[in-house]
C-alpha cells in the first residue's frame, strides 16, 4: 500500500511540475491600496501560487496525528475570532489570519445525530473519534444504544473503538488536552463507552454494571494506556467525603474510590517517570524528556475561561498544556495521536458571552501555531474542526474595521444593534435599547438573543474541517462527521486502514 501511495505521489508530482512549467510568471509591483484593481489581482495571484503548490498532494504516511477540536466553533465563530484576533493586534480585523486559515485543505462536516437534527458534544465526539454516527448524549457506542439507557449499552458489540485506540494498537503514544473536565464529552469520546455523557463519576445502578467515565479512564482500556491527560475535573476522581487540594470542595465519587492513587499505583508499576500535577507551577517543572506518564488535573471543575485565567495566570493556558503534551508524546519513534480540545468556546456561547468564546478560539489558535512549530509537516497530519456550531451571527452593515464586539446603526430607522447576537439564550432582554458606555465590549456582556433560554443552544449547520500534512487532501467536499477519523487513520495506516487493500 505504501508503495502504491509513493507511485501515485510521484505521478502527481510530475503532473504538477508540468502544470507549473506552463504557468506564466505573474510578477507585478507590490501594491497596498485596497481600492485598486492591482491589489486584488496581486492577492489572488499569491493565493493561486499557494494553491498550485498545495495541489502537489502529499501521499506520505502520517506518523503523527493531531486533532484540534473547537467545541462549538462554527463558521461565524471562526470569522468573528479572526476579526477579534486582528483587532486585538491593532489591525482592521478582516485582514487578519487565524493560523488554520493557512491550512491548504478544507471540507465541510455534517454534524447531525441519529435522533436529532442538531447534535450535542457526545454523539459528535463518537462520530469524529470513533467514526460512527450515534444518538444524542451517547459516547463511544453505536446507534443501538439509547440515551441514558444503561442496559442497551451492555452488549459489547455496541462498543466502538476510537482513533486513539487504533493509534495505541499501532504502538503510538496517545494523549489529550482539554480546557474542560477530562471526563467531559469530547475527551471522553476517546476512551469511554456509555449511554450517557452525564455519568462522569457515578454509574446509575451503583454496582458498576455501567462504569462511570472517570473509572473507565483510569481502569479500562484504552484509557489506562493514555500517556498524557491534561485538563480540569479533579472532582470525579476522589471520594465525596474528601476535600479537594486546591478548592477544599468535596469530591463527587459516591463509591469512595481514590482514582488518582489507583492511576499512580498502576503507572508506577510500569515506569518510574510518572507525574500527577494539580497546578501550573508543578506542570511547568515536568521535564518532557524524563516523563512517560503525565496526569494533570488542573482544575476541580472545568479550567477557567481564558479571559478570566489571563488576569491571574494561576492555571495554564491551552497552548501551555499543548506544548507539554507534544514534547512528551513526540519522543516515541512510532509517532503519536493527540486530541486538543478548546472546550470552553462552547460554554461561553451557552452563556451568551461572545467575547469569551472568541478569546477561547484565539487561545486554541495559538496552540495550533505551537503544534505547527513543534512538529514536522512531512510526518504530522493536523486536523482542525468543530463538533457543532452555535447560534451566534455576525449581522448588519457595520463599517469595515468596526469593533466586532461593538454596535452598528441602521441608518433608515436609526436603530442601534450589536454586530454579534444569538438566536436564543440568556441575553434576551425586551428593554434593551441602549448600548452606552461601551457595555457591549465588556468581558461579561451577554449579546442580545431573540428567544429567552437559560442556555443558548447549539446550531445545526455544517462545520468546516481544516487540514495540513500527509494526506490532508482527503479532506475535501461535504462529508459526514464520522468520516474524519477514517481519513486520519487512513493517512497513518492504522485502525480500519491498517492492512487496507484500498488503492489510490
Ligand atoms: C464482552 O464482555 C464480556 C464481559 O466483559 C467478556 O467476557 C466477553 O468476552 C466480551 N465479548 C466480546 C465478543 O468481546
Ligand atoms: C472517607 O471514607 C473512607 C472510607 O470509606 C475512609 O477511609 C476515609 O478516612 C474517609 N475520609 C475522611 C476525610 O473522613
Ligand atoms: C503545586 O503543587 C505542588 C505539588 O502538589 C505543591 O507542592 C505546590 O505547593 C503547589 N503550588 C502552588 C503554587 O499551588
Ligand atoms: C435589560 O436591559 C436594560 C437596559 O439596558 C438593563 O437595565 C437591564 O439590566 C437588562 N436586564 C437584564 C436581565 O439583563
Ligand atoms: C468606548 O471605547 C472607545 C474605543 O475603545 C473609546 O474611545 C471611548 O472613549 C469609549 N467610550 C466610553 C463612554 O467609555
Ligand atoms: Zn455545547
Amino acid at each position: 500500500m505504501r508503495l502504491l501511495r509513493m507511485a501515485a505521489g510521484l505521478l502527481l508530482a510530475l503532473i504538477t511540475v508540468v502544470n507549473n512549467a506552463k504557468l506564466p510568471d505573474f510578477s507585478i509591483e507590490e501594491v497596498t491600496d485596497l481600492t485598486t484593481q492591482n491589489y486584488w489581482y496581486q492577492q489572488a495571484r499569491k493565493t493561486l501560487k499557494k494553491n498550485l503548490k498545495f495541489s502537489k498532494y502529499d501521499h506520505r504516511r502520517a506518523k503523527n496525528l493531531i486533532m484540534f477540536l473547537g467545541d462549538g466553533m462554527g463558521m461565524s465563530t471562526i470569522t468573528a475570532s479572526r476579526i477579534y484576533k486582528g483587532q486585538k493586534a491593532g489591525l482592521m480585523g478582516a485582514d487578519a489570519k487565524l493560523t488554520f486559515d493557512e491550512f491548504p485543505h478544507t471540507s465541510l462536516s455534517k454534524t447531525y445525530a441519529l435522533d436529532k437534527q442538531t447534535s450535542d458534544s457526545a454523539n459528535t465526539a463518537t462520530a469524529f473519534l470513533c467514526g460512527v454516527k450515534a444518538n444524542y448524549g451517547t459516547l463511544g457506542v453505536n446507534g443501538k444504544v439509547l440515551y441514558e439507557n444503561c442496559k442497551s449499552s451492555k452488549d459489547n458489540y455496541t462498543n466502538l473503538q476510537s482513533i486513539l485506540e487504533w493509534a495505541q494498537e499501532d504502538g503510538k503514544s496517545t494523549g489529550f488536552v482539554t480546557s474542560t473536565r477530562v471526563t467531559h464529552a469530547t475527551p471522553a469520546g476517546l476512551y469511554a463507552h456509555t449511554a450517557s455523557r452525564n455519568w462522569e463519576f457515578e454509574s446509575p445502578d451503583g454496582d458498576h454494571e455501567c462504569p462511570d467515565i472517570a473509572l473507565q479512564l483510569v481502569k479500562y482500556m484504552p484509557g489506562k494506556n493514555i500517556q498524557v491527560i491534561l485538563g480540569g475535573g479533579r472532582q470525579a476522581f476522589f471520594p465525596n467525603n474528601e476535600s479537594d487540594v486546591e478548592t477544599k470542595e468535596k469530591g463527587k465519587r459516591t463509591d469512595r474510590k481514590y482514582l488518582i492513587d489507583e492511576w499512580l499505583d498502576d503507572k508506577k508499576r510500569i515506569s518510574t517517570r510518572v507525574h500527577y500535577v494539580t497546578n501550573m507551577t508543578y506542570l511547568r517543572s515536568v521535564k518532557p524528556e524524563e516523563t512517560d506518564y503525565l496526569l494533570g488535573l488542573l482544575g476541580y471543575d472545568n479550567m477557567p475561561y481564558e479571559l478570566d485565567r489571563s488576569k491571574e495566570e494561576k492555571e495554564p493556558a491551552i497552548w501551555e498544556m499543548t506544548d507539554k503534551a507534544i514534547r512528551i508524546l513526540r519522543k516515541n519513534p512510532n509517532g503519536f495521536f493527540l486530541l486538543v480540545e478548546g472546550g470552553r468556546i462552547d460554554h461561553a456561547h451557552h452563556d451568551g458571552m461572545a467575547k469569551k468564546a472568541l478569546e477561547e478560539t484565539v487561545a486554541m489558535d495559538k496552540a495550533i501555531e505551537l503544534a505547527l512549530r513543534l512538529t514536522d509537516r512531512e510526518d504530522t497530519l493536523i486536523v482542525v474542526t468543530a463538533d457543532h456550531s452555535h447560534t451566534m451571527t455576525i449581522s448588519g452593515y457595520p463599517k469595515l474595521g468596526n469593533n466586532i464586539l461593538g454596535t452598528s446603526v441602521s441608518e433608515e430607522i436609526n436603530v442601534e444593534y450589536t454586530v454579534l447576537s444569538y438566536a436564543n439564550g440568556p441575553g434576551y432582554n425586551t428593554s434593551r435599547d441602549n448600548f452606552e458606555n461601551n457595555i457591549t465590549l465588556g468581558n461579561e456582556y451577554k449579546q442580545p438573543a431573540t428567544f429567552y433560554l437559560d442556555s443558548e443552544t447549539h446550531a445545526g449547520e455544517d462545520v468546516p474541517v481544516f487540514a495540513i500534512g500527509p494526506m490532508a487532501h482527503l479532506f475535501q467536499g461535504v462529508h459526514d462527521q464520522s468520516y474524519i477519523p477514517h481519513a486520519m487513520s487512513f493517512a497513518a495506516c492504522i485502525g480500519p486502514s491498517k492492512d487496507s487493500a484500498v488503492t489510490l
